[in-house]
């Protein structure tokens, strides 16, 4: 019996490897899985802070001012190396992606949206730990800027 289920794992667990030694990664992968993370991270402290903004969760003062820190310092992390050309959603051997050639093409457009983003983060971190309404009054300029840049240079989700 055991070595009948040896055999099924094995059976499941080889189609498994042989797929993903079929499937190549594109030569930008990393890069791409990178700049995704940085993003979760900045979607993850944003959904907390909003969920305080938005009464969902409960206002912590302690929380909202290290959610923002984190946040602030995500959107200061060095990008040079995340953003390779050849990287954008045209690119068949690429994994998934939304960036769109767009960002390439009006360059350094995308830069300006960045330090938008940058300039309300910090604006919120200095004010998420001073009350609920301190919060509320920093966290539109950080959406507007997330907002901003997706407009231009993400794509919609298909
Ligand atoms: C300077 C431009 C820019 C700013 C500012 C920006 N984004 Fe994005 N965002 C992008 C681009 C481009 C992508 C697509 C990246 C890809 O798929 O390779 C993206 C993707 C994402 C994703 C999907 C990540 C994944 O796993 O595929 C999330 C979530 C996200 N952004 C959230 C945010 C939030 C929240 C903010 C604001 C706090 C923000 N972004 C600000 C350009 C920006």
């Amino acid at each position: 019996m055991k070595v009948y289920k040896t055999l099924v794992g094995c059976m499941v667990g080889c189609v498994g490897i042989v797929g993903v030694a079929v499937a190549e990664d594109g030569p930008h992968d990393k890069a791409i899985k990178a700049r995704q993370s940085m993003f979760q991270l900045y979607s993850y402290s944003m959904g907390i802070l909003g969920g305080m903004a938005k009464g969902k969760i409960e206002y912590n003062a302690d929380i909202a001012a290290e959610m923002a820190s984190n946040l602030d310092a995500a959107a200061n992390l060095g990008q040079s190396t995340f953003w390779p050309a050849g990287s954008d959603n045209s690119n068949a051997e690429n994994a998934t992606t939304r960036a769109l050639p767009a960002l390439w093409e009006t360059y350094p457009a995308v830069v300006e949206k960045g330090d938008d983003l940058k300039t309300a983060t910090a604006a919120l971190a200095a004010n998420a730990g001073n009350g609920l309404d301190a919060l509320k009054s920093s966290m539109g300029d950080v959406g507007k800027s997330c907002k901003g840049c997706h407009d231009k240079f993400r794509a919609k989700k298909k």
